[in-house]
């Protein structure tokens, strides 16, 4: 048995040749006393028709069942007049058969796999059988397109002389901030690889090795909880660079972009990438990952005003060090009924906030709202000024801590966007850069890392380090100058999800542990977690920096998915479980014992 096209192949010239095909039967339809089946294959659907005056053996095709394969010979004619399908490449001819034999049958599907009559149906479904989900059309169109990003990002990286290295995956814990997936060890008793959460530490020992250009597709392991835009492994495209400062670098990235989306499909420039300060971002979009593609309703903060004023909720709220921030929607009141306010105000309570206020614009200019009392002429004429605020245009306010106020303003502008379609239809990148080096844990009672503990304050901050800090009492003492350096590093937004994290390392042995003391690693913990690493920076480091691309969030953007499990081959469901694999599953006693582990049982433990 052996094709001599496949199912996307056959045209009009190829009119009376005689063809063998195989594929699967997706469509089977009786018409006149013949049979006739889509036949499909990856690279399309060819029309086969069993003709009982011409086809050997005619009656057991009355056997068939959709996804049956078949291997077919036959005769290619055109179809009749009226019968010319546009939609398949193959649409203007059809295969006559005049034998056939059955490859393999198949069971009664369990789910519609025909694209045009596929229904939504429970995901664990989709996975327990995703080799059937993945036959459908669109899956196969997404994941042929995911290849040809990738392979457009490799093509780029080896053209500008980047090599790609492998790094372990059995490995020691890398400080990600995730938590770690363990795998015991047979031969040493009582320990555990980690999963790499990245390989960050080991493209900064390629870079120290002399490689200068690292990269590398990679999967990443982290036992976090899934989300739409999170799995426990994914994929990234992690980099490294020696010898180059943070523009030259940033157009780098971009290009690689430009280039890999535009094969994908869509065409880009320079322009489509703006760079955003991490305090703009905050002030203006109220998070660090702003959606650039919607258009105005930008915030804007009137704590000074609500501290004055008799309304208690923002005054208490001023004073308790919290902020009142709002945003306007032009021409809102036209768009958004009061009914809706009181959904939105739900909307803005389910994400954490305690209320929402709102202040109407009326045809005079004046203020319509329940809390315009507790408000001077002055005052309210100031928050008109500052939203530049006319009359249809509805505000919206929310007093809280900075954080949730942010939060809360920042899903609520992303779901009146898209509510009143005022998301523009184009692709648009943010790179955030300038974020602070540190940040207060109130839990730990310490200043953390909010990057990464390598990442490389700005060059004021390196000065400020230097001269400042020199004792555990100096940290104490310049705490809040310490929490105003920012980091020389930076996120890539795309279409309002972080894609992609970087900066510059710490490439100085003594100003990375001056930075540990500060966020208060021990001798002993700096020693056993990284004492490996930090070793190598002892024996001539180049300053480097780099990125890692989070592959499934950009593929999942470009394909407009909602999901990245639609854009993985094999995921794990929303709980972190394999329906196909049931896996994690239960292990034998046996290979435990190999292990040397003992399970606890904390399920009886708690009764
Ligand atoms: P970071 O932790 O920001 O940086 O990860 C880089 C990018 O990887 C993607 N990503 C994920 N995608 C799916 N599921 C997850 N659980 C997940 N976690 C992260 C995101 C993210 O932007 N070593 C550093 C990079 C560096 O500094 O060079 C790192 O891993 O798109
Ligand atoms: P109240 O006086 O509590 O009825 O609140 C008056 C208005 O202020 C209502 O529209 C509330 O939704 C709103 N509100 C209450 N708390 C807050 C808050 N923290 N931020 C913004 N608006 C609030």
């Amino acid at each position: 048995m052996e094709r001599t096209h496949n199912c996307g192949q056959l045209r009009i010239k190829e009119d009376k040749k005689k063809v063998k095909l195989i594929g699967w039967a997706q469509r089977i339809r009786d018409h006149g006393g013949k049979k006739f089946i889509d036949l499909r294959d990856r690279y399309g659907i060819t029309q086969i028709v069993f003709d009982p005056d011409v086809t050997e053996n005619f009656e057991d095709v009355e056997n068939f069942r959709r996804e049956f394969v078949i291997y077919v010979e036959g005769t290619v004619r055109p179809r009749p007049e009226g019968t010319i399908n546009e939609k398949h490449s193959t649409g203007k001819i059809e295969v006559l058969i005049d034998k056939f034999s059955v490859v393999n049958e198949c069971e009664v599907l369990p789910f519609d796999i025909d694209e045009d009559h596929f229904k939504e149906v429970s995901e664990d479904l989709r996975l327990e059988f995703r080799y059937l989900d993945l036959r459908r059309k669109s899956m196969q169109d997404a994941l042929i397109r995911r290849h040809k990003f990738i392979s457009a990002m490799r093509n780029f990286f080896d053209k500008e002389d980047f090599i790609e290295v492998e790094t372990p995956f059995l490995t020691k814990s890398t400080p990600e901030g995730a938590r770690d997936l363990l795998v015991p060890s047979r031969k040493h008793d009582g320990s555990f690889y980690a999963l790499p959460q990245s390989p960050q530490l080991f493209k900064q020992l390629l870079m120290v090795a002399g490689y200068e250009k690292y990269y590398q597709i990679v999967k990443c392991f982290r036992d976090e909880d899934s989300r739409k835009d999170r799995q426990l492994e994914f994929t990234q495209l992690d980099l490294e660079m020696s010898f180059i400062e943070f523009d030259e670098f940033r157009k780098l990235m971009e290009e690689s972009l430009i280039h890999s989306i535009q094969v994908y499909g869509h065409k880009l420039s320079h322009k489509d990438f703006k760079v955003l300060t991490h305090k703009e971002a905050l002030d203006k979009y109220g998070s660090d990952k702003p959606d650039l593609r919607i258009q105005g309703m930008e915030l804007c903060e009137i704590s000074d005003i609500a501290e004055k004023c008799s309304f208690s909720v923002f005054k208490g709220v001023v004073q308790r060090g919290g902020i009142v921030k709002g945003m306007k929607v032009d021409g809102g009141q036209e768009k958004i009924s009061r009914k809706e306010v009181d959904r939105l105000i739900e909307l803005c309570q389910e994400n954490g906030a305690k209320g929402m206020a709102w202040m109407k614009v009326m045809d005079k200019g004046e203020i319509e709202s329940s809390i315009t009392k507790f408000f001077t002429k002055e005052e309210l004429d100031e928050i008109k000024k500052r939203f530049k605020a006319e009359s249809g245009d509805y505000l919206f306010f929310i007093a809280d801590t900075r954080n949730t106020t942010n939060s809360v303003l920042d899903s609520l502008r992303r779901h009146i966007a898209k509510e009143l379609g005022r998301v523009e239809n184009k692709i648009s990148f943010a790179w955030i850069v300038d974020f602070p080096l540190f940040q207060w844990s109130e839990e730990e009672n310490r200043l953390d890392a909010e990057h990464s503990p390598f990442t490389m304050p700005n060059k004021e901050g390196v000065e400020f380090i230097e001269k400042n800090i020199k004792t555990n009492g100096d940290i104490e003492k310049y705490r809040e100058e310490l929490l105003k350096i920012k980091g020389d590093c930076y996120d890539l937004t795309m279409n309002g999800f972080e894609i992609s994290s970087g900066a510059l390392r710490i490439y100085k042995p003594k100003l990375q542990k001056t930075i540990f003391e500060i966020i208060k690693l021990s001798q002993e913990q700096i020693e056993s977690q990284f004492g490996w690493f930090l070793k190598a920076y002892n024996y001539g480091a180049p300053y480097h920096r780099g990125l890692a691309f989070g592959l499934d969030r950009i593929v999942m953007l470009l394909e407009g998915a909602e999901s990245i499990r639609e854009v993985i081959p094999f995921p794990k469901n929303k709980v972190g479980y394999c329906p196909l694999t049931h896996s994690p599953s239960p292990v034998t006693e046996l290979q435990l014992r190999e292990l040397h582990i003992k399970l606890r049982n904390d399920k009886k433990d708690k009764n």
